[in-house]
């Protein structure tokens, strides 16, 4: 197992803002696996979805973390939320290093990405319903790929990060 930090929770839970304040904490480099695959296919994650569909982007996203485990240098590394429902990026995962799930209610997230349009699963009728639904669906797969929890619910991103590098000695 490598000994990156890996951040996993549901769109909107702080992924990429605590994962890139820890890494500058850390002066470890941060790599977001949603920016990794902008910049390797030139277009957005919308885009993606729209013209080549979810099944293609899926693949992308287990392509990206076997191109990380060929890396040596430790980093903080969040991925896109429904990444771990493949078993296989599971194991992945757990192979990349210590994995933290930020688990937040679905009320929290609908407040964060109300009026967010850069997330194609939730341009629905109801989002807070596919939020709800979807954190239904994939929290048994979010535990299997965890190794801890961190509940974020009214904490700030300052409290998320302390409580982090409290946690995983060696980061500070
Ligand atoms: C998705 C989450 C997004 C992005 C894509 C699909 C999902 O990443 O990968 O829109 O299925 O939950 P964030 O969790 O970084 O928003």
């Amino acid at each position: 197992m490598k000994n990156n930090i890996v951040l996993i929770g549901y769109m909107g839970c702080g992924k990429s803002t605590i994962g890139l304040k820890l890494a500058k904490f850390c002066s470890v480099p941060f790599l977001d696996t949603d920016q990794w695959i902008e910049e390797r296919e030139g277009v957005t994650i919308s885009e993606i979805f729209a013209t080549k569909g979810e099944a293609y982007f899926r693949e992308l996203e287990t392509e990206c973390l076997k191109e990380l485990l060929k890396q040596e240098e430790r980093k903080i590394i969040s991925v896109g939320g429904g990444l771990p429902v493949r078993e296989e990026n599971q194991k992945l995962l757990k192979q990349l290093g210590q994995v933290i799930y930020l688990k937040a209610n679905p009320e929290t997230i609908y407040e964060r990405l109300k009026g967010d349009t850069s997330r194609p699963l939730l341009q629905t009728e109801n989002p807070l319903q596919k939020i709800k639904d979807m954190i239904k669906d994939r929290e048994e797969k979010y535990q299997a790929a965890a190794g801890k929890v961190l509940l974020v619910d009214g904490k700030s991103v300052k409290e998320i990060v302390e409580e982090i590098l409290d946690k995983e000695k060696g980061l500070k």
